[in-house]
């Protein structure tokens, strides 16, 4: 049998049985959603078939489209955006960056308002996060208290563009320049968006030192569990290769032997000389790697990526456009300043105390599927019970907006399944709900 009469196969059974029916009114309405079609199925099918399983000829192909997509030279494809949060913080911690390593007990400067595994990756290691509040409307770090929030151990900057809205990375990344910081842009909900800086325009994640990715399905893409860490500096890349694959030393990957031709020619550490360097470990690292499955996915989802794109902005815009008029008892989102988001919802805050409930209760018995802003304040989750304000973590002032956010805030979807019909229909429900 051939390989493409299954793939045939395959394209006919997306048509006949994952092709939905148009929406119609009362249908659910969803914040998020895959997106593809019968590209994505047969790529899976086509790397399953192939019985590589682990990174291959997919996970290679996605690493150079990503990088194409945004503009910059190095991409690592890992196992979810969790995954590489994590590996683009403990890069930070690499000896090989000599005075600028992150070592235990130095301070990151980040939100509260924050998805948690922003910030567990610097407590797990055992640094402080330093938290600053946000500013409505665009939900992102208040920059006049950065200077605030510097002390000595102060290494690195590490925060997301909140639901693809970018944070100033103009005045951010200025500090961060003065102060000797590492900026880690948590790229996760932005994918897409843009940033004029210096007359120069480029995609966020790229702009800071490390920038990372989320493919998890509710993302701009996706290929079910996914992420990526992207960076432009070749020692960080370096660093977040080898952590991500074990803490080896070597580059050969998996499956490749002795492509430097020195494998058995060197000293590394106390090991006797000439051991094999395919098995010498530079750093404690981990096995963060995508499967090739997951990559065949995220290659056809990579061609639909830009059209993603345009119809999360335009969706957005379709209902801030509508909303204008619930102004008075709703807080709206703003772009940020030097901009142009990939927006990851529609967020809106309830201006009259304790009826944020009220409304999703009401969009979502006329299913309308809310979120609140993922943490809303991390440090009031179980997870911080047992840290100590002031030794295993900081707060800048004071985290009222944080908490404004945490109490009435809600966001509504504008991924690329939302048809015109959704969007005012949810329009609708809104207006209804302030009036209740
Ligand atoms: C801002 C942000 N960072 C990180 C993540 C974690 O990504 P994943 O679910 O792929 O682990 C998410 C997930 O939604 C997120 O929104």
């Amino acid at each position: 049998m051939e390989k493409e009469q299954i793939l045939e196969m395959v394209k006919k059974y997306y048509r006949e049985k994952h092709v939905r029916p148009p929406y119609k009114g009362g249908d659910r309405i969803n914040y998020a959603g895959r997106i593809y079609d019968e590209k994505e199925m047969c790529n899976l099918v086509d790397s399953s078939l192939d019985f590589w399983l682990t990174a291959g000829k997919y996970t290679e192909a996605f690493e150079k489209g990503l990088g194409k997509f945004l503009g910059t030279d190095h991409v690592s494809a890992v196992n979810s955006g969790s995954s590489a949060n994590l590996l683009a913080f403990m890069t930070l911690t690499s000896p090989l960056l000599g005075e600028r390593t992150v070592k235990r007990g130095d301070e990151i400067i980040c939100v509260a308002a924050a998805f948690p595994t922003s910030v567990s990756p610097i407590v797990q290691y055992g640094a402080v996060p330093v938290f600053i509040d946000i500013e409505l409307p665009s939900y992102n770090i208040n920059i006049s208290r950065l200077d605030a929030a510097l002390s000595d151990k102060t290494k690195a900057v590490f925060m997301a563009h909140t639901l693809g809205n970018p944070f100033d990375i103009g005045s951010i990344q200025k500090f961060c320049d003065k102060n000797g910081l590492w900026l880690i842009e948590d790229n996760c909900d932005a994918l897409g968006a843009e940033y004029t800086m210096n007359g120069k325009t480029r995609k966020t994640g790229t702009i800071g030192d490390i920038g990372t990715s989320s493919f998890y399905p509710a993302h701009q893409m996706t290929m079910g569990e996914g992420g990526a860490v992207y960076t432009n500096d070749p020692l960080l890349h370096k660093i977040i290769r080898s952590m991500r694959d074990w803490g080896r030393d070597c580059v050969c990957s998996g499956g490749e032997d002795n492509h430097c031709g020195q494998r058995f020619m060197g000293q590394h550490g106390t090991l006797p000389f000439g051991y094999d360097h395919k098995y010498v470990y530079s750093h404690n690292g981990y096995n963060l790697k995508v499967t090739d499955m997951q990559a065949a996915i995220g290659v056809a989802q990579l061609e639909k990526l830009p059209i993603f794109v345009e119809r999360r902005r335009a969706n957005w815009d379709r209902l801030r456009k509508n909303l204008e008029c619930v102004s008075d008892s709703i807080i709206l989102p703003e772009k940020q300043e030097n901009s142009d988001p990939c927006w990851f919802g529609f967020i809106m805050t309830a201006k009259k105390k304790n009826s944020r409930n009220k409304i999703v209760a009401h969009l979502e018995k006329h299913n309308i599927q809310t979120r609140n802003l993922f943490a809303g304040n991390i440090i009031r989750h179980p997870c911080f019970s047992n840290l100590i304000n002031g030794k295993d973590y900081r707060i800048v002032g004071d985290l009222k907006m944080t908490d404004e956010v945490m109490n009435n805030s809600f966001w509504v979807g504008v991924y690329p399944g939302m048809t015109n019909e959704m969007l005012d229909e949810m329009v609708r429900r809104i207006k209804e709900a302030v009036n209740l």
